[in-house]
């Protein structure tokens, strides 16, 4: 298998040894051919249009074969995103549509069209009243410049509706089964029997399709480059020499804000993670309706039982303490002795001598006031801190007390044991060690929350990724449901299939930033929720109707205020400064939108949006968002959305393998600097399997040297995603696993840490003279060197992915100058190790920096301005 890929690796080289160019030189073309458009049902109908041609009909070349040039976007992830029955057609501007069924049962059907067959532009799905809309034949009548679409309901009913652009239609009429002529044919092609349509083309409409699909092929290849194949591709390299020469009066500025971080609450990352809250379920607001599976425990008695004898748990709805909190737990307690019981988040940990924060909310439902007993109990039944609370007898209270643990316990719980009969109801039980990051009230985990510190990140996006724009539009992450009193809080199902408390809400997300002095950037959805979400509302994703879009929008420009604004005249400026910040948290940069699809449901909210911004908030950077990947429709599209509406940056999101990021080191040498910035929102190096080891790192390392040197139009970047609880995952791989005792971080944490401890705010361009003049050679050795003018300090970051040594000379240009003092950093070992950790030491700088990078490693070389 190793040496299969290698070898197609090196076949498309060697046919395409200068670039890739898919026109062949054959002088005796057809003019013109057959062209057959068709769908399998393989992998539940997910593999898009297909091509095959014809000379004359009788022997067909399926191109791929099978290749997928258009698949559609409707549904849920995988495989619900079906193309069933595509009906392809050509108008008369030569404009070719492609109308198709959705699934068995839906009262939409699909559109798209493109110029060539091979780009397309943004689907839609128009809602028919009547009948679901199964095997749709679409006619265009060029008098009247209008497209007439049939189609058969499951009912065995027609039919037909008429439009000009598939946005707005004459309504649905039932026709008689005459009028329905689809003029599909079956033809057999090498892979068996396939039904599709049959087109007269120009040879140059297939030469472009042939020519789109080498493409693709070729740079797939190039993207399966991976170091285990090294021994073959690299047999007989010999150690390397380069020689590096900076261009110091070529030095431009770039962005000082490169490396952020990305946070989502994915894989545990908020509750049972970086929220140090220890109690799970703390509010009785897990739902059935969380998970998408079949999961009857995950309810509101999740995580709690009742230990002893004589008391009935039960939950209760009746006067809660807060509409948006509507479950509490219910003890009714015929004689005492038994104790309600939380488990944590895979247990509680606590340490010896150190303090925690416990709050219950109670309210005396039955019977005479009493105590409660809280006792933090260790796995053997040991009592390792306890107290006592009292119970309300008016209404719901908050009791609080303070419990020091006696010992060290990792799987602890908390009990709270009613010490007189009768009825109460308990809610918000909460368990919060003192020692959070910075001692912050209902803070973060204090070693987690460190490790971010420890990238010295300039920004910090959040609350997501997918969660930012939800599953649905009630799914959606509305801030001013997560800031205020945390039982006034409006808690949900987290897309990722379990619980959001938002007890780490906006204020939390804010106040982290300013503790490790980064720029809060929160992404908010665009009005409408993830291209993945469960179907409904006006199809595929839906969108937030446009009659509350007025609503939505003065909720984002509420978001400014509540950051912003003055703590005495504003509304939301006071809000937050009851929350303890009277000062304002100086937001400077919005994201609207992640990765959507660009429909047009998206561009009219997403414009509604960004123009209202502009208007108020002229100050504030918004960034839009052109789709979840480096190329297709929707990056397209929503770069020619962000033109059109000048949009100051975007949002690019990319997971690659490493040998993408090895081959594509020049993404952005060719952006125009006139447009808008980039902020590279979410990447990763994958590779098969998802691990996290110096191969990813090191694939990271080697772009990241290419985006310094594009940081003039590159202007933020974060990895994604960010932590992972052991466990809980979702994703692979991340930046940060943990546990409840220890924190993990990856090799990739370190390429991170290495770039944002070493940034700089001026790129110095380099010029390389390699002693081996192979492209394969000479892709993994890359070089960025920057100045930091707050210290200026020169760094020079050297990367070697081969796996021989690499001597270089840096010619540093009299930059040494001043600097002589320096260190240098290496991260260097095998390409599958995950432990591998950086080693610094002291260096002493000289006019020509000699180095040796060692096979597959990351040097950085600091050198210190003396005058520091
Ligand atoms: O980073 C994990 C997910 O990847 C994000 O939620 C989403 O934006 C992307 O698809």
């Amino acid at each position: 298998m190793k040496t299969q890929v290698l070898l197609s690796a090196i076949l498309f080289l060697l046919i395409c040894p200068k670039g890739f160019s898919s026109t062949k030189e054959v002088t005796n073309q057809p003019d013109s051919v057959y062209l057959f458009s068709y769908a399998t049902t393989k992998d539940h109908n997910t593999r898009g249009l297909h091509f095959a041609w014809s000379i004359d009909q009788k022997y067909w070349h399926s191109i791929g074969p099978e290749y997928g040039y258009v698949k559609s976007d409707f549904g849920r992830w995988g495989v619900q995103k079906r193309m069933i029955d595509p009906y392809l057609m050509q108008d008369s501007d030569g404009l070719w549509h492609c109308v198709w069924s959705l699934n068995e049962n839906e009262k939409a059907f699909a559109h798209a069209s493109s110029q060539d067959l091979v780009d397309w532009k943004r689907q839609s799905y128009p809602m028919v009243e009547q009948g679901n809309c199964l095997r749709p034949v679409l006619k265009y009548n060029p008098a009247q410049k209008l497209f007439e679409l049939t189609y058969v309901s499951s009912q065995n009913k027609y039919y037909c509706l008429s439009t000009a652009n598939f946005k707005s239609y004459t309504p649905v009429k039932e026709v008689p089964s005459d009028s329905y002529v689809n003029s599909s044919k079956q033809i057999t092609l090498a892979e068996g029997i396939c039904t599709g349509q049959v087109h007269r083309v120009a040879w140059t409409v297939v030469d472009k399709l042939i020519g789109a699909y080498e493409r693709k092929q070729y740079n797939e290849a190039l993207g399966q480059e991976r170091t285990e194949q090294d021994a073959d591709r690299f047999a007989d390299l010999k150690p390397v020499e380069v020689t590096v020469t900076v261009e110091k009066e070529k030095a431009k500025p770039i962005s000082d804000k490169l490396i952020g971080i990305f946070f989502e609450d994915i894989n545990y990352a908020a509750d049972g993670g970086l929220y140090a809250e220890l109690i799970q379920n703390r509010d009785f607001e897990y739902a059935l309706s969380d998970k998408e599976g079949n999961d009857p425990d995950w309810n509101s008695t999740h995580s709690w039982r009742v230990k002893g004898e004589n008391s009935l748990f039960s939950i209760a709805t009746e006067n809660p303490l807060h509409p948006n909190n509507p479950h509490y737990a219910l003890l009714e307690v015929k004689s005492p002795g038994a104790s309600l019981v939380n488990s944590g988040f895979d247990g509680i940990v606590v340490k010896k001598g150190e303090k925690y924060d416990l709050s219950v909310f109670t309210k005396q439902i039955a019977g005479k006031g009493g105590k409660v007993l809280a006792r933090i109990v260790d796995k053997n039944n040991q009592v390792v801190a306890q107290a006592t609370l009292n119970v309300s007898t008016a209404g719901w209270k908050k009791q609080q007390s303070v419990l020091t643990a006696t010992a060290d316990a990792a799987n602890a719980s908390l009990e709270l044991q009613p010490l007189t009969p009768g009825s109460i109801g308990l809610d918000m039980i909460s368990l919060f060690p003192q020692k959070t990051f910075k001692g912050r009230k209902n803070g973060l985990r204090a070693d987690l929350a460190q490790l971010l510190a420890d990238l010295n990140p300039r920004f910090v996006r959040f609350p997501g990724g997918c969660v930012a724009h939800g599953d649905g539009i009630h799914n959606i992450y509305r801030w001013v449901n997560t800031v205020g009193p945390l039982e006034a809080r409006k808690p949900q199902r987290n897309l990722w299939g379990y619980h959001q408390t938002a007890g780490l809400g906006y204020f939390e997300y804010f106040q982290f930033c300013e503790d490790i002095g980064a720029e809060p950037l929160p992404v908010l959805a665009a009005g409408v929720p993830c291209q993945n979400s469960a179907v409904g509302g006006g199809g595929q994703q839906g969108g937030i109707p446009l009659c509350e879009m007025d609503n939505y929008v003065k909720e984002i420009l509420d978001l400014v205020e509540y950051a912003n604004g003055d703590a005495k005249k504003t509304k939301w400026g006071k809000v937050r400064a009851e929350a303890g910040h009277p000062l304002p948290f100086n937001l400077k940069y919005i994201g609207i939108g992640n990765e959507d699809l660009i429909t047009d449901l998206f561009e009219e909210r997403f414009t509604l949006i960004y123009n209202a911004m502009k208007e108020k908030h002229p100050e504030i950077t918004v960034i839009g968002t052109v789709g979840p990947s480096f190329e297709g429709t929707d990056y397209k599209e929503g770069w020619e959305l962000a033109t059109r509406l000048n949009v100051p940056m975007v949002d690019e999101h990319y997971y690659q393998s490493p040998g993408w990021f090895i081959n594509n080191q020049k993404y952005y040498d060719s952006y125009d600097r006139a447009k808008s910035k980039v902020y590279l929102g979410e990447y990763a190096a994958h590779l098969p399997g998802r691990p996290n080891n110096l191969e990813t790192a090191l694939a990271e390392a080697l772009y990241l040297t290419a985006i310094e040197r594009n940081g003039d139009v590159v202007s933020m970047t974060s990895y994604a995603p960010l932590l992972a609880k052991e466990n809980h995952t979702q994703w692979n791989p991340n930046l940060i696993y943990f546990n409840n005792e220890e924190v993990k971080p990856t090799v990739d944490y370190f390429v991170q840490q290495l770039y944002g401890r070493n940034s700089g705010d001026e790129y110095l361009p380099v010029r390389l003279a390699v002693s081996n003049q192979r492209n394969e050679v000479k892709n993994r050795i890359a070089v960025s060197v920057v100045r930091d003018s707050k210290t200026n300090d020169v760094i020079v970051k050297l990367v070697n992915m081969l796996p021989v040594s690499v001597r270089t000379e840096v010619n540093l240009n009299g930059l040494e100058t001043g600097r002589l003092n320096g260190t240098k950093t290496v991260l260097t070992g095998s390409p599958a190790d995950k432990q591998v950790r950086p080693t610094t030491e002291s260096i002493q700088a000289t006019s020509n920096l000699p180095c040796n990078l060692p096979a597959y490693s990351f040097t950085v070389i600091r050198l210190t301005h003396s005058a520091k």
